[in-house]
Formats: C-alpha cells, structure tokens, sequence
C-alpha cells in the first residue's frame, strides 16, 4: 500500500514536471559561446548562432517548443543542468565517462579531435617537437574544463613540461597567444580551424589525441530527453542534421 501510494505521487511529481515544461513551452539550451562553428555570436544580428545552435532550433520547431539559448562557462554547463537550472546544453561537447556520471548524451551528432595553434613562424610539426624547441618546457592555453585541458593537464603539466593557463573562451586563449603570454592554444579541430581564419600569423598543428564524440547533454531526469533525442535521430535520417553542418563547415 505505502509502495502504491509512493508510485502515485512519484507519477505525479513527473507529471507536474511534464507540464510545467510543456505550459512555459520552452526549452533553455546553455552553451558558451565563444566556440565557432558550433555556437557563436552573429556578427550582424549579435545573436547565439552556429551548428549546435541551429541543430537544437530545429529540434525544438519539430516537437514544439521555443528555444532560449544562455551563454555561461563551459565548466558551469554540467553542475547547472544537474541543478535542474536548464533544459539542456549543446556546446560541441564530448562525450566521456566522467560526464555521463552527472548527465545524459543523446546520440552523438558530430565529432571532433584536439588541433594545436602556434604562430605561423613555428618551424615544430607537433606538439611534442614544439616542446623541445622550447627546451622542455611552455605554456599551453586551454579552455577551462574542456577536453582539451583535461588531456594537457594530464600529459604535461602532470609531467612537470608545462604550465597550463586556463582560458574562460577559446578567443580568449587566441588572444593571449597572438600577445605571446603562451606557446601555443589546445582546443577542438573546427574552432582551431575558425580562429585560424580570423587571426592573421597563426596556423596548426595536428595532435595525436582520439577522435570525440559530439553529443548535447541532458539532466539524468529530464522529462523531454527521449522526445527530442528521437527528434534529432530523425533530422539526421533526413539529412537536416548534415545541411546545417555543411552550412558552417563546406565539405572538403
Ligand atoms: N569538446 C570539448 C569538450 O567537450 C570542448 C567543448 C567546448 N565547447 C564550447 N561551447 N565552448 O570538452
């Protein structure tokens, strides 16, 4: 009896969560900006855009909610959706083990591997060469609490071979490299790519780290989670998915 009585308020407290998503009718998405292809700040409009931004869009017009995107750290991202204080993030993040112990993926939509910016001058064909040339040791600039801070803090800052200064955006890093406070910049391919583009005297490096996964993150009880990944499996079928992204990122 206690069990049943339990159940109908457990079904309850679901439904109640259900509506009051389904009444406000919106999703909020958090991200970081500052991470082009993926989500960054239209130059004309000044709003959030870019292939997480317009993929979440297309996710949310197919099963019927409006889309608010909030821009906060990335290290933020995680402990916000487990507060239960957004919907869901789409931030070009990548799927790890230690992740999926305080959210859930959808299916993973694109993927990503670490590049390596230097100043074009750089003669090194990677990274480990670049340290050498720097006599053993540097300073590497990272996005805080990404991928790519977690394996150089691994690799070399735990070797004693580097400082790692950790940046709030990926520009930001950029910006520090292009006034020579660090070496060089550890970030995802496309951005890497991106800020390449846009700052003149840099180029990259390839890097020997795996290929991510590419996946948009979900508190673990999340009433509309199966609704919209289902959504997103359909717009890769019918190939919106690939659309958007050849939209920022032209096949080669
Ligand atoms: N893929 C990397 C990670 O998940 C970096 C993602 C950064 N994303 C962003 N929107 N700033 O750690």
């Amino acid at each position: 009896m206690k069990k049943a009585i339990a159940l109908v308020l457990a079904m309850l407290f679901v439904l109640a969560g259900i509506s009051a998503l389904a009444e406000s009718g919106k999703l909020t998405l958090a991200t970081n900006v500052n991470f082009p292809p993926y989500e960054f700040y239209d130059d004309e409009t000044g709003e959030p855009t870019g292939i997480d931004i317009e993929i979440a869009k297309a996710i949310c017009d197919k099963i019927g909610y409006d889309l608010e995107v909030v821009d906060i750290d990335f290290g933020s991202i995680i402990p916000a959706l487990v507060a239960g204080k957004y919907d869901f993030s789409a931030a070009g993040m990548t799927v790890t083990e230690e992740r999926k112990q305080s959210v859930q993926f959808t299916d993973t939509y694109a993927t990503g591997i670490q590049a390596v910016i230097v100043p074009a001058d750089v003669e090194a064909a990677d990274i480990n060469a670049l340290l050498e040339a720097k006599g053993g040791h540097m300073n590497i600039g990272v996005q805080e609490s990404t991928t790519g801070d977690i394996y150089i803090s691994d690799d070399f800052e735990a070797a004693g071979t580097a400082e790692v200064k950790r940046f709030k955006n990926g520009a930001d890093a950029v910006l520090a490299l292009t006034a020579g406070q660090v070496d060089c910049v550890v970030i995802d391919n496309e951005p890497a790519k991106a800020f390449v583009a846009k700052n003149e005297g840099l180029r990259l490096l390839d890097t020997a780290y795996t290929v991510e996964d590419y996946a948009m993150a979900f508190p673990k009880d999340s009433p509309v989670f199966e609704q919209f990944n289902a959504a997103l499996g359909e717009l890769m079928a019918d190939g919106t998915l690939q659309a958007i992204v050849e939209k920022y990122i032209p096949a080669e």
